[in-house]
Order: structure tokens, then sequence, then C-alpha cells
């Protein structure tokens, strides 16, 4: 008959060599798995001579709860042996800098609506907002166009809803709007006179995308009415906005035009800031091959054009509930997107929508 005094001895030395937690679990699964001696042997009691069984049973079973007892507590301690090892091993060294988290920046359009924004602040004008969707009547017949008027046609005018060809005009039928003067009514309906506001946005024209177009660009409205404003206080803003926004005392040239919600309406030019209106090309200016000595900013003209304007007209008033008896006022429009493109000079408007980052980069504004 086996010896259990031995077995467990044996076991127990084999137990007591092992150094770590793996060399321990292989030691217990020897002896105290299913197939370890001691286990082997109290699992054959039956077959032992039967006054055998009583002290093989109550010895063998006394040596294995001692052995177990051992494992764990033995085992407890290599562990708890190794993962102070593994501690002292993984210093974190709290002084070290952490890494740094990348950073979003401004898009270049955001800077420049808020540069815009912070001049006319500055003049003490108010920055409102107004819906893009509008309706015909927002977007042209309270803005003194009338049906037939060309920009009302679906080919130049995104159409929600509600438009009917064969029906003419339909003043409730709904616009992605194709101005920012739609805001000149909204805010007047809101507001009474004296008003001073702006309104950047986004505007919305089938277009062909190119270079300088694009079905969706942005814009900024102006709109001033008080009593007695004339076109002088039109022409004094601008060169104060311009002066600011381009660098320098600009001169700016109004030429007559055409449009239906103001009268008079013109177009406002303002002095080339890169040749301060020469024409020419200034000394040491990147002109890139085969370029010619003329302004590349202005291309010689000496001027850019910059914005529409005008003396709101008194159909407009009319519309919004205005006495254009007693106030009169004046407003403009400019392309947000073209004053970035001007400001930072690059030819391609589609650089402000395509989103990459090598361009985003360029223009790295902090919130
Ligand atoms: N809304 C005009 C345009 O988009 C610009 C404009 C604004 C003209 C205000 C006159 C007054 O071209």
């Amino acid at each position: 008959m086996a010896d259990i005094e031995q077995l467990a001895r044996d076991a127990r030395a084999e137990l007591e060599a092992a150094t770590t937690v793996a060399e321990l679990d292989a030691a217990k699964v020897r002896h105290l798995g299913k197939s370890g001696p001691l286990v082997l042997l109290l699992g054959d009691i039956r077959n032992l001579p039967p006054e055998d069984r009583g002290h093989v049973g109550k010895e063998g079973n006394v040596a294995r709860r001692q052995l177990e007892e051992y494992v764990a507590a033995r085992g407890a301690e290599l562990a708890d042996a190794e993962l102070d090892a593994q501690v002292a091993r993984d210093v974190v060294d709290m002084t070290l800098p952490a890494r740094a988290v990348p950073q979003g920046t401004l898009h270049l359009l955001t800077q420049t609506r808020r540069l815009l924004e912070d001049i006319f602040l500055g003049m003490g004008y108010a920055v409102i907002d107004a819906p893009e969707v509008e309706s015909e009547w927002y977007g042209f017949s309270a803005l003194n166009t009338p049906v037939g008027h060309p920009a009302r046609n679906p080919t130049d005018t995104f159409y929600i809803e509600g438009h009917d060809a064969n029906a003419g005009a339909n003043d409730d039928a709904l616009i992605l709007r194709t101005q920012t003067s739609t805001a000149q009514l909204r805010t007047m309906q809101l507001t009474k006179p004296p008003l001073y506001v702006v309104h950047p946005g986004r505007v919305y024209r089938r277009d062909d995308i190119d270079a300088t177009h694009s079905d969706m660009f942005h814009q900024m409205e102006a709109l001033a009415v008080d009593e007695g404003l004339t076109l002088a206080h039109l022409k004094g803003t601008m060169e104060q906005f311009l002066g600011t926004l381009f660098g320098g005392k600009l001169e700016i040239r109004l030429r007559t035009h055409f449009f239906p919600f103001t009268e008079p309406s013109v177009e406002a030019d303002v002095q080339c800031f890169n040749c301060m209106g020469s024409g020419r090309a200034p000394e040491g200016d990147a002109q890139g091959e085969g370029a010619s000595d003329k302004c590349r900013v202005c291309r010689g003209e000496g001027w850019i054009e910059i914005m529409g304007a005008g003396m709101v007209d008194p159909n407009v008033f009319e519309a919004v509930g205005y006495d254009a008896d007693r106030v009169s006022g004046f407003a403009f429009g400019i392309g947000i997107d073209r004053v970035a493109m001007l400001r930072h000079d690059f030819p391609d408007l589609r650089h402000l929508f395509q989103n990459d980052l090598r361009f985003v980069r360029q223009f790295p504004g902090r919130p």
C-alpha cells in the first residue's frame, strides 16, 4: 500500500521548490490534479481491503487539505511578489510633460465673418440672424423684385416647394434665399427705426461651380435706417469699413447700377490695397511665371469691385410698414468668401468648401 506520508512529503517538496506562480500551478496540477498520486489513491479507496479504508481515507484527506492550504497561501504570496516586481519595473515619471492633444482651429470663413462683425460692432451696429429658407415674398416680392424678373426663375433659384411654373408667382412658395437682403425685411418687421444692423449668412444660387462661383456662398448685409440718412453716410461707412478691412485709407468709387430694392443703386469699388491704385505690380510682389507687371490683385485696374449697395427703395419700406417720408436708409451686401480670397491671396473659391486640411491648416485661427 502506498505510503501516504511519503506521497505528501514528495508533493510538499515540489510545491515548496516552486518560485513563481506558474511553477506552483504546474506542481499543483501534478500532485493535486485529477491524476495526482494522492488523489488517485483516495479515488481508489473502495478497492482497498476493508480494514485499510478508514485510516487511508482519513490521513489521505488530511494530507490533501494541508497541501491545498499550502498552495493557496503560497500562491497569494508569490502573486504579491510578482505584482510588486512589476510595479517597480513600470516606473511612471509624473514630471514628464503630457503628450499634446491636437486642437482644431477656426475655419478661415469663420475668422473672416468674425472680423467683419467686429468692425461693425465697433461702429455701433448689431449682428442679427435671419432664415436661409424663405418664401418668395421675402426673397423677391417684398424686395421690389416683380414676377418675371429673371432672379425668380427656377433656373436661377432653388425652389423647395410650392413653385408652379404654370400658375406664375406664389408668394408662399419656399426658396433658398439668393441674397442676404432678405434680412433687411426680417429686421425691419421686428424693430422700429432707427436701426443699424449687419447680417452674415449663407446664400444659394443655381450656378455652375468653378474657381469664382459656387451654388452656396456667404454674404454680409448691412442696413442702416434713420432720419436723414443719405448716400454720403453710405460712402463714409464704406470708407471706414473697407479701410479697416484691407488696411489703410483707401478711396471708394461708386458706380451707378441697378438693384430692385435700392434707389439709387451703386456698385462700390475700393482702391486696390496691393498697388494702392496704380495698377502696377508693387516692387518685389510675387508674380509667378509669365506674369506681366500688372498688379495681380486688381488685374491692373487699380480698383477692386467689392459690393452692391444703395438707398433703401421706398417700396421696401412700404412692404414692412415703415414710413418712407420720415426715414431713409442705406444697405449693402458684400461677399464674405471673396473678402477671404482677397485678404489671403488665393484664387480658387473652392478651397473654402473642400476642407482639404492642407489648406485649412494654413489659417490657424484660435477660438
Ligand atoms: N443683394 C445684392 C446682391 O446679392 C447686394 C446688395 C445688397 C445691393 C444691399 C444693394 C443693397 O448682389
